[in-house]
């Protein structure tokens, strides 16, 4: 595939949502000061607590965090960093591996504050993006101060304006020294704190503008007068490499890419206000950065590192651009891919046997009435199934007697969804901008608050996928009838511009952290999280395979970056082979993250902490992708590790993904589990058939 390189600009559709939606305004406002300028306003971002609640909660941008303060003398914005040994861990922390760790909340090590402001002070946020918002605090009277939030932000930078600063520490101030100054124009301090950790801040004053900073009490810092357009700027460290970027803050980030034949090349370049020394800011990278960056990136390279909570160690670049190159899946269609070395896809007569048999079978499930859910999640899943199913009959066995048996069916039972006459229809929100379910927000899961879009949609999206190539392949033009709806699912998680002005761009993927947020309108004290790394990429696989069934190439190609991408996080992050040096070393044999939140990893689920549902929430669905992102060597290591002891025990669908699971290392001791004379349906997931599974295992199996 030829790369093009606007993929970012090409909007899937720009047209209103279908209005088969009913149009609804969401029970969660958005909170007064917000200034969206009718803009979609982004629900599962980085910088959602200070969109929900009281405002109050944390942010991360990596390596800092910083809140909205409004307690009592410490007004304004607070900012903290947690160095690795200041994590907690439990419950017991002497065990190994722990269960969980997590970074402390709520340290005031430095408020941007002010004389001005009192318990009146209000925060909103402005120039609401993706990877980046203004925060701005007004003092009850005229002033006010700007943080434009940027994930990787070198410095916590803050811009104030007819305001006298005023900067508090709860830990304390043990020394304020004036230091030499970097370049004309920026005044820098190196601020002591209680705790012996050294920061430096830098003071950018506008022509014409002075400003004494003085200690007025161990906690308070104040100046002499008032300023306007004069910049704060903190780093966690006394190097004087930050004396080149001083001065320079960015203020947004802006994605390129394109694809070329596997490799995919995207870059973020950050737009900056303000002049530093070195022309440039400072950025901090995390690793499944550092290890996909270009050669390029070398030189901008320092050697300061700043540890964050959940994401290893980050780097600090002297650059305003981030650039990436990967290996993307562009060889990876529908057809079962195994990365395990010495297989390759071939079946055998007795394979197609099997897979036959267990077709024949299969193909008479009641797809409308098992699909008739109450839930978006759960009915995604069973066409799916259905889905790859169909996949099956047509492409591996080539038998239209069993295809045109299931597809009429797999099609009526999509049409009550692309309908929009399913249990619970989905509603266009008016307030957020996006398709929500119109059941309640405790039911399921969270979908009329934003919850795992990705992963809900991501379900149907591979299922119309799937249904339409099959259809159109037999001269149908079906497509046509689910296209715009699908299309409206697609924007919903993964719209890539701004040109579409009814839904937020990649309200799931985080282009900094490297993976999708499962969290929707929901405060929460350690920041977005997701579990499920698998359905997180199985949706984004949906949407290459939707692209190149609808000719979208741009679609195709984000998908494709967005999936190598994964492959880098899923690996560094949530998927820990014993050679993992990421994360911390006594949590590794957990092997999967859990649950992974901004601010702390815990190995269990939101639905329950059997071993089976922690582990192989990462791994469900198991798909012709999977095996690009979970390797023959981490899946091998979990299986002796974790699995093997279990799968007796467990009888129940979870077996069924665990046995499938292993085809991603031994395809043949997979294929004889689903293959067995002894095997019971009562093995399948509800989203899993044994077609699928023998197809899977049996594609790289010598039986
Ligand atoms: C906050 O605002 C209210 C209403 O304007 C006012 O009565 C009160 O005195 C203010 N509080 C402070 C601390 O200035
Ligand atoms: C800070 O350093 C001083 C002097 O070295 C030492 O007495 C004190 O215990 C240290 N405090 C902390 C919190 O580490
Ligand atoms: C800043 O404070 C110092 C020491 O108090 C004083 O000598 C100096 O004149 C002050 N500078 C300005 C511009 O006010
Ligand atoms: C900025 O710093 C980087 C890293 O030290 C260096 O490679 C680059 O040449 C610098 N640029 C300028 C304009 O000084
Ligand atoms: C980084 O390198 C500079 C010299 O380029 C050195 O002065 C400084 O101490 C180093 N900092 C760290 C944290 O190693
Ligand atoms: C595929 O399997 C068939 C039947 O087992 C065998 O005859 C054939 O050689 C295999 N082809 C390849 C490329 O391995
Ligand atoms: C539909 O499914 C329900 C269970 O979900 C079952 O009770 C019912 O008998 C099924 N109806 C038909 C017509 O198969
Ligand atoms: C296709 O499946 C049908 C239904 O089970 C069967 O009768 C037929 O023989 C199969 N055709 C081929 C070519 O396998
Ligand atoms: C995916 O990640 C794994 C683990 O880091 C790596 O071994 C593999 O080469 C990656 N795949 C591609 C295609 O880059």
């Amino acid at each position: 595939m030829r790369g093009s390189s606007d993929i970012f600009a090409n909007s899937i559709s720009s047209d209103q949502p279908l209005s088969i939606f009913g149009r609804s305004n969401h029970e969660v406002t958005l909170p007064a000061k917000t200034l969206s300028n009718s803009r979609p306003v982004e629900t599962n971002k980085f910088y959602g607590n200070m969109l929900l609640g009281d405002q109050t909660l944390p942010v991360w941008t990596h390596p800092y965090s910083v809140w909205f303060s409004k307690d009592l003398n410490y007004e304004g914005l607070a900012v903290h960093h947690v160095p690795n040994s200041d994590r907690v861990y439990g419950p017991d922390a002497n065990s190994n591996p722990v269960q969980y760790f997590f970074g402390p909340v709520g340290v005031k090590s430095f408020v941007f504050g002010s004389t001005d402001f009192n318990s009146n002070v209000t925060m909103g946020l402005e120039n609401i993006r993706h990877l980046s918002a203004d925060c701005k605090i007004y003092s009850q009277n005229q002033g006010y101060i700007i943080s434009p939030l940027v994930q990787g932000e070198g410095f916590v930078t803050t811009v104030y304006f007819n305001l006298i600063p005023k900067f508090t520490s709860v830990v304390g101030f043990a020394k304020v020294t004036g230091d030499t100054s970097p370049r004309a124009g920026i005044n820098k301090y190196k601020v002591t704190l209680n705790n012996n950790r050294t920061w430096t801040l830098y003071v950018t004053l506008p022509t014409g503008q002075s400003l004494n900073l003085s200690l007025q009490d161990g906690n308070t810092i104040v100046g002499d007068r008032s300023v306007n357009g004069a910049v704060f700027q903190v780093v966690s460290s006394t190097d004087a490499v930050f004396d080149k970027a001083a001065g320079m803050y960015p203020t947004r980030g802006t994605l390129s890419g394109s694809v070329d034949g596997t490799t995919g090349s995207y870059s973020v370049t950050y737009s900056t206000a303000g002049s530093s020394n070195n022309g440039t800011t400072a950025m901090f990278a995390l690793p499944h950065h550092v290890s996909s960056f270009t050669s390029s990136m070398a030189q901008y390279k320092t050697n300061i590192t700043l540890d964050t909570i959940t994401k290893g160690t980050a780097t600090c670049y002297l650059t305003n651009k981030f650039s990436f190159e990967l290996t993307v899946p562009s060889n990876i269609g529908l057809d079962p891919y195994s990365s395990v070395p010495g297989t390759w896809l071939n079946y055998s007569n007795n394979v197609k046997n099997a897979i036959y048999n267990a077709a024949v079978e299969e193909v008479k499930g009641d797809v409308l009435n098992e699909s008739n859910l109450d839930s978006m999640y759960g009915a995604g899943k069973i066409l799916a199934k259905y889905a790859w199913l169909l996949y099956v009959t047509h492409y591996v066995l080539q038998n239209n007697s069993l295809t045109t048996q299931l597809l009429p069916k797999l099609k009526s039972a999509i049409e009550r969804f692309s309908k929009n006459t399913q249990k619970f229809p989905l509603a266009y929100d008016q307030t957020w901008k996006g398709l929500i379910s119109t059941a309640d927000s405790a039911a399921d899961y969270g979908n009329s608050y934003y919850n795992d879009h990705h992963f809900h949609y991501g379900y149907h999206v591979i299922a119309a996928a799937i249904t339409a190539k099959v259809d159109r392949e037999l001269g149908g033009s079906w497509l046509n009838t689910v296209k715009d709806w699908v299309n409206d699912l697609a924007r919903d998680f993964a719209t890539p511009s701004d040109d579409d002005t009814y839904f937020p761009a990649f309200r799931s993927f985080d282009w900094y952290n490297g993976h999708s947020w499962a969290k929707g309108i929901f405060a929460s004290g350690d920041g977005k999280d997701q579990e499920s790394s698998s359905e997180d990429y199985n949706a984004y696989y949906g949407l290459k395979i939707w692209g190149s069934v609808t000719g979208d190439s741009s679609l195709e190609q984000r998908s494709l970056i967005q999936l190598g991408i994964l492959n880098k996080s899923c690996n560094s992050y949530f998927l820990m082979a014993d050679d993992n040096k990421v994360q911390p070393s006594n949590f590794i044999k957990n092997k999967v993250t859990g649950i992974l939140f901004e601010n702390k990893i815990d190995h269990t689920t939101y639905f329950g902490n059997n071993l089976e549902y922690i582990q192989m929430i990462h791994a469900i669905p198991i798909t012709s992708i999977s095996s690009f992102i979970r390797t023959p060597t981490f899946t091998r290591e979990e299986w002796d590790q974790k699995l093997k002891a279990i799968v007796d025990s467990v009888n129940d669908g979870w077996k069924g993904i665990i046995m499938l699971n292993v085809a991603l290392f031994d395809p043949n001791k997979a294929y004889e589990f689903f293959s067995s004379s002894s095997f019971s349906n009562n093995y399948l997931d509800n989203g899993q058939s044994k077609t699928w599974s023998l197809t899977y295992s049996g594609a790289f199996a010598s039986y």
